[in-house]
């Protein structure tokens, strides 16, 4: 039975939800024909759940769209997700406009073709305003890239005297990632079946809730996210405690 958005408790939202959006290829190959369609099919579930995502007033959407590791694809792949997100980015901005999403990016954007780049600031630009659901979108981006930065930028103000190395804490840490302005993840999706994590939100997701869909990302719908967090709603989450503990806080 497809899951119904009456059942999703509206008190028990999740304020961020990080996807891994996988299995474009696999999809196009079961349709015989090339990867690039596959992405290019994509785009409709990203318009959907974001929608979703905006409608059900959640907080935070963070799709993993380009990884650093993904520049060992082959070239014309690359190419072609790089001329889809300069092609997403412009097409669909006044949608983001009238749904009050507003769009940032994580990762290390300014490597990424000067085309896509432009398109990605113009983006981000062009619905700074909103204030509903912020859309992040994880470009060129690696936790262990963001995790070494993050060491490297810390180790630079303990040099230069404005931090002593005892002030390092879990905090400082979180405020000087790539996602400093934005909270952990309570639910993780990735789709396609794959079940790991591939090099996404390592330190951001260390409570997270994992969910796995053996939809292809091309497949998925409003119905397939409101599923997963229906899911979420109902798993006890102890945080270390024991569940006795929980009701009493
Ligand atoms: C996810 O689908 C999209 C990106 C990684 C950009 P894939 O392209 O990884 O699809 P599969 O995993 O090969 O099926
Ligand atoms: C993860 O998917 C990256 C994105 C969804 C952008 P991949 O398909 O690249 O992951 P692996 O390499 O199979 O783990
Ligand atoms: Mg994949």
């Amino acid at each position: 039975m497809a899951a119904d958005i009456s059942n999703i408790d509206k008190n028990k939202l999740p304020s961020h939800i990080a996807v891994i959006m996988d299995g474009n290829g696999r999809w196009a190959k079961m349709h015989g024909k090339p990867r690039v369609f596959g992405h290019k099919n994509g785009v409709k579930s990203v318009r959907e759940v974001s929608e979703a995502a905006a409608e059900l007033g959640i907080k935070y959407l963070t799709l993993y769209a380009f990884s650093t590791e993904n520049w060992s694809r082959p070239a014309i792949e690359i190419a072609a997700l790089m001329g889809l997100l300069v092609e997403t980015i412009r097409k669909e901005v006044s949608t983001l406009n009238e749904n009050n999403i507003k769009l940032i990016s994580i990762g290390d954007i300014s490597k990424l073709p000067a085309k896509s780049y432009k398109a990605l600031l113009e983006g981000i630009e062009k619905t700074k305003n909103n204030t509903g659901l912020t859309l992040i979108l994880a470009l060129n981006y690696s936790s262990r890239w963001e995790i070494t930065n993050t060491v490297k930028k810390l180790a630079h103000e303990v040099k230069e005297g404005r931090i002593d190395p005892e002030d390092i804490n879990e905090h400082l840490i979180s405020a000087n990632l790539n996602t400093a302005t934005i909270p952990d993840p309570e639910l993780l999706i990735r789709t396609s079946g794959e079940q790991r994590i591939s090099n996404y939100l390592l330190w951001q997701i260390a409570y997270s809730e994992l969910y796995f869909t053996n939809v292809y990302w091309p497949d998925f719908r409003k119905t397939h996210f409101y599923e997963a967090i229906i899911n979420f709603q109902n798993r006890e989450r102890r945080f270390g405690k024991i569940s006795e503990q929980l009701s009493k806080g």
